[in-house]
Order: C-alpha cells, then sequence, then structure tokens
C-alpha cells in the first residue's frame, strides 16, 4: 500500500534557557493509505512532538532541523506556508487529543464547535453545518444529538466530550486522524467504545489513523504498524504481529513484558528497567489494612442538572440518583462504571465542590453538605483531589 506521510529524519529540538535539547533525533516512518499506524515508547520519548510535527502544532520554542522531511502528497509538509496548514488542518489532516476540555472553547456550545469546522472548510451555512453537526453527533454515538447541540462541553461527561472531539476531527472526512492518547483520560469501559468509534470511522471513512498510546494492548488489537520510540529515535518498528511475536530490540522486548497485568497485585509497578537489566519483579501482593469504622460515609446522594433545551424549555437530568458507600481509613474505594455514569459527578457532591440535590457526605460523622461555606474551608484540607 502506498505511504500516505513519509517522515523522514526528523529532528526537533526545543530551546530552553541554557541549552538546547534534542527531543527527537532523525525519527523515520510512513503512514500507509487506508491503515493504523501507532506510535508507542515511554513518557518523555518523542511520540507527541513527532506527531504534532506533522501538522506543524509545535511549541514556540521547537526547532525543526531544515534536513527534515514530512511529506504528504508529494509536499513537504515542513517549508509548507501557514496558509496551505491553515487548509490542511482540520480538513485533510487533523488531530484529537488527550484532554478534550483542553482542545474544547468552554464558551461555545457543541453545535456552533462542531458546525464552526464544517463552515470554514466547506461554505456551508449556518443551518446545513449544524444539520450535519447533529448527523456527526449521532455517529459518533452521542445520544439526544438534536438536544446536545445547544450543550455546553461541561454540562458532558469525559467520554461525550472526546466524542465530539472525534466528531470535529471527522467532520471534513480528513485522510489522516492523528489519535494522541485520546482515551487516557477516559475510563476502561469508554476507552473500548471511543476506541471502537475510531477503528470503526477509519474504515467506513477510508482513513488513516495515527495512534499514540502507552497502552499494548489495545495497540495489538487496532494497529497495522507498530513504531516504536525511546530518548527521540525509532528502536523498532514492522508490521503489528512481528513486533509482537518477534520483537528484535531489547526495549520492544522490554516495553512488551511490562504491561501491567490485573491478576496481579505487584509492590511497584516494574519499570522498564528492570526488564532491560533482567531483574525479576517480585510480585508480593500488597497489604491491606482491615476494613473498621468509615471516615467517609456518603449516603443516598442526588444531583439534578437543568438542560437547556430550547430558548424557554429545559429539562431535568438526574446525574446521580441514590448514590451510598462508605470508605473505610486507610482503603480505597473504586468508583467504576460507564462514561456518563455519574462516578466523577459522585465525588464532587462528596467534597462539596458541587452541590447536591440531596443526600448526606459525611466525614468523620459532620455531614459536609450542611456546613455553611466558612466551615466547610476548614475541612477542605482534609480530602484532596488529584
Ligand atoms: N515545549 C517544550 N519545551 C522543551 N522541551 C519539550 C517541550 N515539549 C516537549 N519537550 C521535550 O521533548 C521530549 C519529547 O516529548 P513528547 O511530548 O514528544 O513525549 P511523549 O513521547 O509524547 O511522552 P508522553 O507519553 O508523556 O506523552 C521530552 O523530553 C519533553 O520534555
Ligand atoms: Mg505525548
Amino acid at each position: 500500500m502506498r505511504a500516505l506521510v513519509s517522515v523522514s529524519n526528523l529532528r526537533v529540538s526545543f530551546a530552553t534557557r541554557q541549552t538546547s535539547v534534542e527531543a527527537v533525533r532523525g525519527v523515520s516512518f510512513q503512514v500507509r493509505e487506508d491503515s493504523t499506524l501507532a506510535l508507542v515508547g515511554e513518557s518523555g520519548s518523542g511520540k507527541t512532538v513527532s506527531a504534532m510535527s506533522i501538522l506543524r502544532l509545535l511549541p514556540e520554542n521547537a526547532v525543526v532541523d531544515p534536513a527534515s522531511r514530512v511529506e504528504y502528497a508529494g509536499e513537504n509538509l515542513l517549508t509548507a506556508g501557514s496558509a496551505r496548514l491553515r487548509e490542511l488542518r482540520g480538513r485533510e489532516i487533523s488531530a484529537v487529543f488527550q484532554e478534550p476540555m483542553s482542545s474544547l472553547n468552554p464558551v461555545l456550545t457543541v453545535g456552533e464547535q462542531v458546525a464552526e469546522v464544517l463552515r470554514l472548510h466547506r461554505q456551508m451555512g449556518v443551518r446545513q453545518a449544524l444539520e450535519r453537526a447533529a448527523e456527526l453527533l449521532a455517529e459518533v454515538g452521542i445520544p439526544e444529538p438534536r438536544a446536545r447541540l445547544r450543550a455546553y462541553p461541561h454540562e458532558l461527561s469525559g467520554g461525550q466530550q472526546q466524542r465530539v472531539m472525534i466528531a470535529i476531527a471527522i467532520a471534513n472526512e480528513p485522510k489522516l486522524l492523528i489519535a494522541d492518547e485520546p482515551t487516557t483520560a477516559l475510563d476502561v469501559t469508554v476507552q473500548r467504545q471511543v476506541l471502537e468509534l475510531i477503528a470503526r470511522l477509519r474504515e467506513r471513512h477510508r482513513m488513516s489513523v495515527l495512534f499514540i498510546s502507552h497502552d499494548l494492548g489495545l495497540v495489538g488489537e487496532l494497529a497495522d504498524d507498530v513504531v516504536v520510540m525511546r530518548d527521540g529515535i525509532v528502536r523498532e518498528s514492522g508490521p503489528v504481529e512481528r513486533i509482537f511475536h518477534a520483537p528484535q530490540d531489547p526495549y520492544t522486548r522490554a516495553l512488551l513484558a511490562c504491561r501491567p497485568r490485573l491478576d496481579a497485585r505487584p509492590r511497584r509497578l516494574p519499570v522498564i528497567e528492570d526488564f532491560m537489566r533482567g531483574s525479576p519483579v517480585t510480585d508480593t501482593p500488597l497489604s491491606r489494612p482491615a476494613a473498621g469504622t468509615p471516615v467517609v460515609q456518603a449516603k443516598h446522594l442526588r444531583k439534578e442538572f437543568r438542560l437547556r433545551t430550547g430558548l424557554f424549555r429545559s429539562k431535568s437530568l438526574v446525574a446521580v440518583s441514590d448514590v451510598s458507600f462508605d470508605v473505610a481509613r486507610g482503603r480505597t474505594v473504586g468508583l467504576v462504571g460507564e462514561s456518563g455514569s455519574g462516578k466523577t459527578t459522585v465525588a464532587m457532591l462528596a467534597m462539596r465542590l458541587l452541590e447536591a440535590t440531596g443526600g448526606e457526605a459525611r466525614l468523620d460523622g459532620t455531614d459536609l453538605l450542611q456546613l455553611t461555606l466558612a466551615r466547610m474551608m476548614a475541612f477542605r484540607r482534609r480530602i484532596q483531589i488529584v
């Protein structure tokens, strides 16, 4: 199959106050037409910088070596003018990133943002663009797409925000979709749905996908080709079956061996060096403190949001209907569930970062929901969120 994008000898360095850091040191790879290429490698290995070089969406202090080439349809994008790049971005090549909220505009509705890319590249009228935006929201699996056109990004769950980003990215049927860890901020059930969505869209729209991920399990399922990076260079690349079943490079082997396992509870997560050095990782399970008196007790938490459905109409959306749980001292409670099921909302209610419609959130017996704001301030320090 033909190459859609050829990156050759890409070198990118960053000018910092004292020195210059070479983040990408002579990287070459090709994204073939109609296929998925995964860039994998540990944090800081240069995956994002390599991918963003294609669209020239690099930080201001980035310096691209003049001998580097990013060839797209016979054109070197690294020397293309800014008008040409604006024309290509969002139309022929588009991108979705890890944090949908940092890419979506908080003050524009979802409909306005999807319609905007259509109007920008396709000279569509407002009405027609909104009509198409609703179709796109339906295509990416957003329930009640028409009503959601009027929603603001913060009114959607993380998974839904990422789906909106994908709708924007595919609105103009690009040839290449760059997906930079598009699901790391999402929970596991939604990760899968979003990736399946990308895989389905790739097939239907005959796009190519440049997919960046830490998750080798997902890469194994989604990618046709894999590029393994470390410290700004390509350690190994090839078809996914070959890389997974017969890795040549010790780093690739270590990376594959490092995949976190769900069936064991290692004392500390194994790191690449453990495997490269060949030292075994002990699988001593962590001990759990006994369940004692609860520190936190949530009882019958409830939260309703008002959703605008028209100029004067609104309806109520029950985000959390009746949630109760206890957290004992020293223990960890996992709140799991699919996207939009209300997990984050529950946490915010329990910390009173969001006012509950009903229920109790007790910390050492005190119901935080009944406290005055001044007294709440004193409790804030005892609960932290990351
Ligand atoms: N604006 C910047 N200024 C200076 N250095 C930068 C800048 N952006 C990235 N770097 C450096 O470039 C290197 C590669 O970063 P990059 O973001 O491509 O890594 P990555 O492989 O995408 O990592 P992650 O998996 O954590 O996203 C890192 O050493 C990083 O510190
Ligand atoms: Mg990155």
